[in-house]
């Protein structure tokens, strides 16, 4: 399995164009599947998980390539609605094809997407959703049958702001007979681009960004061209690894409103940020000051993707910060990673306590999933001496050639592929 290498000390410096939204890309691409022609998206980013949805799109009979940031997706050999549980298992939120699988195609087989690292990933509030909407559910063993011969709009009201749950409600019923309005839907920037995608195919949706949406369902769709927002979570990465290491990094191609929560914990901590339209500067000269608490909640709150990153900056800060995950119950493991490199950090329940110390030093860690990955290479970008971080393929679902994007930053960071013993 790749690792990188990373030789810490070194401050970020230069500029760096934000690659497109992973958590945008996903659900528009499942979206397509909801008009028959070719759909073409640019600005979707180069990444493992991308990969596993192209790949699911052409078991189901679709044509798809991918060159040069553009997808061209032809939809019209789509033939089947069944998908493999092996592409499944490699992406648990391809749970959100089952809305334009069974609007398109009347019903669906899938699998239970199973839990991992950060936590179970239920997926009740999506079958809820389609339930309301006239979709028959069984399930057999892991396998999920959904049928639905017609889908009428319903009044469906989310538990808890699920963005994947909100994603698959507002596909199916983009093609439903009459209005569905979603109550307590996510708010996410995501969001706000499925509905723009949606729109532009003919497709009648209103409120995305607040928490109530409306759906006109239409009688079809017609596919376009769109282009991906960028990427807040990479923007919010880059963000910290340039404060963690005193450094001074131009982004551009940002979109500051998606990062307003992370913004006012970076200024708390006395981190300089100067935003001048898609262009946002940080700069950090000194040792960043303690957050007193920070607290993981649905868009536009913090979000728990920026979670860990911002917990290495605490972790060389000068006094104690408090941050508290309330999203995923099992996203604190990368504490266990950033404690063997020096950081004093203690967790009770879903809160960690994080002391500052002077520095972090190089270690061998492990990334555990994608935005623990992430957390760790700022660790090592910070810490003194040398650390290699193992399983990066976690951190390939999400971050375009993450080694090059920070070398062009300065950073000595190199990715090692072990030769394959013959
Ligand atoms: C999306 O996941 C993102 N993934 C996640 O990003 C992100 O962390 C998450 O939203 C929260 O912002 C994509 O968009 C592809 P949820 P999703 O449904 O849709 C519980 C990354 O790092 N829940 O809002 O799976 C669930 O268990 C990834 O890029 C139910 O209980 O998130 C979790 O505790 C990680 N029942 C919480 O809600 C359900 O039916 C948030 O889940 C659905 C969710």
């Amino acid at each position: 399995m790749d690792k990188l290498v990373i030789e810490g000390g070194k401050p970020l410096s230069g500029t760096i164009v934000i690659q497109g939204a992973k958590n945008a890309a996903l659900p528009i691409l499942a979206a397509s599947l909801l008009a028959e022609g070719t759909t073409t998206l640019d600005h979707v980013p180069d990444l493992l998980d991308i990969d596993v949805m192209l790949n699911i799109l052409r078991e189901l009979g679709c044509r798809a390539e991918h060159s040069g940031g553009t997808v061209v997706l032809d939809t019209d050999t789509a033939h089947t609605s069944h998908v493999p549980e092996s592409l499944m298992r490699q992406m648990r939120s391809s749970i959100f094809l089952m809305g334009p699988l069974l609007a398109r195609f009347g019903e669906t087989q899938v699998y239970l997407p199973g839990g991992c690292a950060i936590g179970e990933r239920k997926i009740d509030l999506h079958l809820e959703g389609l339930q309301a909407l006239g979709a028959e559910i069984e399930e057999i063993g892991n396998r999920i049958i959904c049928r639905a011969d017609k889908l009428r709009g319903a009044d469906i009201h989310l538990s808890f702001p699920s963005v994947g749950a909100t994603e698959n409600i507002m596909m199916a019923a983009a093609l439903a007979e009459g209005k569905t309005t979603i109550s307590n839907a996510a708010r996410e920037p995501e969001i706000q681009d499925l509905q723009r995608f949606l729109n532009a195919m003919g497709a009648k949706i209103m409120g995305a960004g607040s928490d109530t949406i409306t759906i006109d369902g239409v009688q079809s769709l017609t596919p376009c061209r769109y282009k991906v927002i960028p990427d807040r979570i990479v923007a919010g990465t880059i963000m910290v690894a340039a404060a963690a290491t005193r450094g001074q990094v131009t982004l551009l191609n940002t979109q500051p409103a998606h990062l307003s929560s992370l913004i006012h914990v970076l200024r708390r901590a006395g981190v300089q940020i100067v935003i001048d339209g898609d262009i946002i500067k940080v700069g950090n000269a000194s040792r960043p000051k303690a957050v007193e608490r920070i607290v993981t909640s649905p868009y536009p709150a913090f979000p728990t993707d920026l979670q860990s990153q911002v917990m290495v900056l605490l972790t060389l800060a000068d006094g104690v910060s408090v941050m508290k995950e309330t999203i995923f119950e099992g996203r604190l493991k990368h504490v266990d990673e950033l404690s063997r490199m020096g950081a004093d950090i203690r967790v009770d329940m879903n809160a960690a306590f994080i002391r500052g110390v002077p520095r972090l030093y190089g270690a061998t860690v492990e990334a555990t999933d994608l935005r623990a990955g992430a957390a760790l290479v700022i660790a090592g970008l910070a810490a003194q001496g040398r650390t290699v971080v193992e399983q990066i393929h976690h951190i390939d679902r999400g971050y375009e050639k993450i080694e090059t994007m920070l070398s062009r930053l300065g950073a000595r960071i190199s990715r090692y592929s072990p030769v394959p013993n013959n």
